[in-house]
């Protein structure tokens, strides 16, 4: 079945514990966390302090997502309170080195692409990867309209792990709604990445089951 990932970008944070119960009873499967520097993504967000004390109001896997300049030099801030740590291949640490340093720590090791990268580019990390993680808009903000040219990255990864008889989850973020969803499942996703889908929504429970069941 499709895992799902709520981005907590777009939540109000002086009330997200809430938001987090509502989303554990609702059955999701992980929380996806962004985390932005305004230097490899024209935005901020926030850093390790905050996923700190996500960690400590929830047992939902974490799943963070870096969108920062040379990632590795921030591998020790993270990694204890990640369960999937994601970084982009575009962001200048040595790709091989760091996903085996997430690894070695027991992490699930996640590699990102942003919308102009091919997935042939990856193929050689991919025995490395728990997850890959193909964006579906720029990274660096919410709400942005979901890009078709991710549906055949999709296709693409998911054709070779089953070739090469590898093991790793394609996640897909950015855009991801009730219309976009059946696609990205269709072209091989197996989980989705929602933010304004989901903190939009007056019941986010029910929205979470309308996605579980497609
Ligand atoms: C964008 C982030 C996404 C974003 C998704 O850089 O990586 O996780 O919050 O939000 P929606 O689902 O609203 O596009
Ligand atoms: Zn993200």
């Amino acid at each position: 079945m499709i895992k799902i990932s709520p981005s907590v970008l777009t939540a109000d944070f002086l009330t997200l514990t809430e938001d987090i119960k509502k989303l554990e009873v609702a059955g999701v499967d992980m929380l996806h966390l962004d985390v932005m520097d305004g230097n490899f993504v024209p935005n901020l967000s926030f850093g390790a302090p905050v996923i700190r004390s996500i960690r400590r109001h929830t047992e939902l896997p974490l799943d963070v997502h870096l969108m920062i300049d040379r990632p590795h030099r921030y591998l020790k801030d993270f990694i204890a309170d990640a369960d999937y740590l994601g970084f982009h291949f575009e962001a200048g640490s040595d790709v091989r080195e760091l996903l085996k340093a997430i690894k070695a720590e027991n992490k699930k090791a996640c590699l990102t692409i942003k919308p102009a990268t091919q997935p042939e580019e990856i193929f050689e990390y991919l025995p490395l990867c728990d997850m890959v993680l193909v964006m579906s808009v720029e990274p660096g903000f919410g709400g942005q309209k979901f890009m078709p040219i991710a549906l055949d990255k999709l296709k693409t990864l998911s054709e070779y792990y089953k070739l090469k008889g590898l093991n790793y989850e394609i996640e897909v973020d950015g855009g991801i709604n009730a219309e976009t969803a059946p696609l990205a499942i269709n072209a091989g996703a197996t989980v989705l990445v929602m933010g304004n889908y989901i903190f939009s929504a007056e019941d986010m429970s029910a929205r979470v089951k309308e996605i579980k069941n497609l």
